[in-house]
């Protein structure tokens, strides 16, 4: 199983994105994770496709969108236009799931759905076959630095277990308080991508941090595949 890296930039530092970027790329990232926030689905504020746009410039990784916002519908245009590849929706806020999903890969992106620590795995019953990736938020939405829910990892091998049964190939995604201790629990439930901010950006070196995480994403998935 191949696992991959996504440094989240919501904990770089924002005065100096661009470098922010190619210091991770340069350590071996496989994707770079923006967190959009609108202040109304989330109680905080973030960016939206200027800075996405502009992220675009100065990298060829995969950027991969998460938007939590109340109405993504209104914004898929705007995100898919900036550069995005992979554009994520909440599950929590979407009454026509199947029709945003058709909207985002009619885009051009793949399509993405996420959700919240209170919402079950079940919720994605019905568009499992209409999805690129599940994300599965290991803490509430809206904040970088908060701890890994601990229930989350069996959230994460029930998920794992519905898109297996359905041979879905989708990415698993995780997003939230993933560090050196959580990371190789996450990869052994059975997550594909690795979301990781405050882990990352948080340390001295986010160069050197990310060829680390990932030697341990890949560390933990081929002890995963042997057993
Ligand atoms: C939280 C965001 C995350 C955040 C993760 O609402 O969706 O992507 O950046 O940050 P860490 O890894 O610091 O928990
Ligand atoms: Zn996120």
């Amino acid at each position: 199983m191949s696992v991959r890296l996504a440094p989240s930039i919501l904990s770089a530092d924002f005065a100096a994105l661009g470098d922010a970027v190619r210091t991770v790329e340069r350590g071996g990232a496989d994707q770079i994770h923006l967190d959009v926030m609108d202040g109304h689905f989330v109680p905080n504020l973030t960016i939206g496709p200027a800075i996405v746009k502009a992220v675009r410039r100065v990298t060829s990784l995969p950027l991969d969108v998460h938007l939590m916002v109340t109405d993504p519908d209104a914004c898929l245009d705007a995100f898919a236009e900036a550069g995005a590849n992979a554009i994520t929706v909440h599950v929590e806020v979407l009454p026509h799931l199947n029709r945003t999903l058709g909207a985002i890969r009619k885009l051009g992106c793949r399509a993405g759905v996420a959700i919240n620590p209170s919402t079950p795995p079940e919720a994605l019953n019905e568009v499992l076959e209409d999805l690129d990736v599940v994300l599965v938020m290991s803490v509430n939405p809206g904040f970088g630095g908060q701890s890994f829910i601990p229930h989350s990892e069996s959230k994460i091998q029930r998920v794992r277990q519905m898109l297996d049964a359905r041979r879905s190939r989708a990415d698993l995604s995780v997003d939230g308080g993933v560090d050196r201790t959580t990371l190789p629990r996450v990869v052994r439930a059975g997550a594909t991508v690795l979301v990781a901010g405050a882990a990352i950006f948080g340390t001295p070196d986010p160069e050197q941090t990310t060829r680390d995480l990932r030697a341990l994403a890949q560390q933990a998935a081929g002890a995963q595949s042997r057993s």
